[in-house]
């Protein structure tokens, strides 16, 4: 299990938006009504649990106070999102317990990439369900719940999303940085970068099935800076040449960056191909690099510091884990104070870092074009 967290890491890329003053006050709040999330761990919020292993203790603990499907001690930058929307939580769409889907969908899961990548969970910790199972789980949903709720009694309506929903609410996507991690196991430079165009195009095909579906309102987010992740530092033995000005991985970083480039592209590319659709590109990697950046003046212990896990002397036991080393049991436990951190477990982040950079997403200062999300379904 450790290892759909390990794949189910983040990119971006550092264009600097022009946050032009759009006429804010002339454009009504979006009513979405529901939102439908695609996407891995970063925004798994128990899916990965429901249809493989659950997340154990000590995840949840800061805010649910016990497990609840996500690799973090919290919240997640999907559940800021929702309550800032004035939304509940989104269900996970396999969580066949105590969901509702009146208000929308989550389809992520650990460990999940873009393209299927012909592996497995078992063999590498892959999840088996790519952006394009996703999709057809969302299609199957939204044709199942419509059936149901046209036949059903009133009072069986209030789990299941109104149908007149679906054209309204907003479509989120979060997902490729599994695509770079299989690029920095699998392929060199050249590979890599050969492959990008394809990655992303799967991604324009998702956005486009959408579409045609009656999607309008899509906000993509770009890809974290991988290379900074502390597991990605502990696993090697670097030389200080390898590393930027923030103590990350510029090589590793480099394969996120040329993933964003080319999303950013692709989605403004969109923008032509679906006249109808209001599409923001939004570049977490430039919030979660400036995070990283400016750790200790945010508040947080230095960024390469993992709250919850035991990585000493080449030693990798994942947070909430045992290993028996030389006779003595490890228990890979939490830190004192997570919200002192940026990293949970060294490839996701804590409730503290994800509500900065959701606060600072949500107002579209980090955005393509600069809006914020209750202004999102507006094209400009
Ligand atoms: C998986 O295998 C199929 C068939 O050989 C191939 O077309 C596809 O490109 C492979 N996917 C990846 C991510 O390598
Ligand atoms: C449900 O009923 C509405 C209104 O009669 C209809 O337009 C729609 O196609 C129906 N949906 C399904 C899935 O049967
Ligand atoms: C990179 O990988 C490709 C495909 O496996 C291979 O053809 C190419 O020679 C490699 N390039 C380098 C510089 O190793
Ligand atoms: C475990 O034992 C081996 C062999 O004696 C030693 O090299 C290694 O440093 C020990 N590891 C730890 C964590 O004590
Ligand atoms: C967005 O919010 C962040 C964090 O509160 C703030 O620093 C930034 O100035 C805001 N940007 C805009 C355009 O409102």
């Amino acid at each position: 299990m450790e290892n759909v967290k390990v794949f189910s890491i983040i990119i971006a890329v550092f264009s600097v938006l022009s946050v032009e003053s759009v006429g804010l006050k002339d454009l009504k709040t979006c009513n979405f009504g529901a939102v439908y999330n695609f996407g891995d761990s970063n925004s798994d919020t128990g899916g990965g649990s429901a249809a493989f292993w659950p997340a154990g203790k000590p995840c949840g603990e800061t805010f649910f106070g016990r497990p609840v499907g996500r690799g973090c001690d919290g919240r997640l930058i999907i559940d800021f999102i929702a309550e800032h929307l004035g939304l509940p939580h989104l269900s996970p769409y396999l969580d066949s317990i105590g969901t509702s889907f009146r208000y929308g969908a989550n389809f992520a899961i650990g460990g999940s990439t873009i393209r299927p990548q012909n592996e497995s969970m078992s063999l590498n910790g892959v999840s088996p369900f790519s952006l394009d199972i996703q999709i057809v789980q969302f299609d199957q949903f939204k044709d199942r719940t419509g059936h149901f709720y046209n036949r059903s009694y009133p009072r069986h309506h209030r789990n299941l999303p109104r149908p007149e929903d679906f054209s309204k609410a907003l479509y989120i996507f979060d997902i490729g940085q599994n695509d770079i991690a299989a690029g920095l196991r699998k392929k060199n430079d050249s590979a890599f970068h050969a492959s990008v165009p394809d990655i992303v195009d799967q991604l324009a095909k998702a956005v486009q099935n959408l579409y045609e579906h009656g999607a309008r309102t899509f906000w993509v987010h770009n890809t974290g800076p991988i290379g900074c992740l502390p597991v990605s530092l502990h696993y090697h033995d670097i030389k200080p040449e390898e590393l930027d000005e923030q103590g990350c991985l510029k090589a590793q970083n480099a394969y996120s960056m040329e993933f964003n480039r080319q999303l950013k592209a692709r989605v403004i590319k969109l923008r032509e191909e679906l006249p109808h659709a209001a599409l923001t590109y939004v570049d977490i990697y430039a919030a979660k690099y400036e995070l990283i950046g400016n750790a200790k003046k945010q508040g947080f212990v230095e960024a390469a510091n993992i709250c919850c896990g035991f990585h000493e002397d080449e030693i990798q036991v994942y947070c909430g884990h045992k290993q028996n080393i030389n006779g003595t049991e490890i228990y890979a436990g939490s830190c004192e104070n997570p919200s002192d951190f940026i990293s949970w477990d060294g490839v996701h982040y804590t409730e503290a870092a994800n509500r900065w950079v959701a606060h600072r997403i949500i107002n579209g200062s980090f955005s393509d074009p600069p809006l914020p999300i209750k202004h999102a379904c507006h094209i400009p």
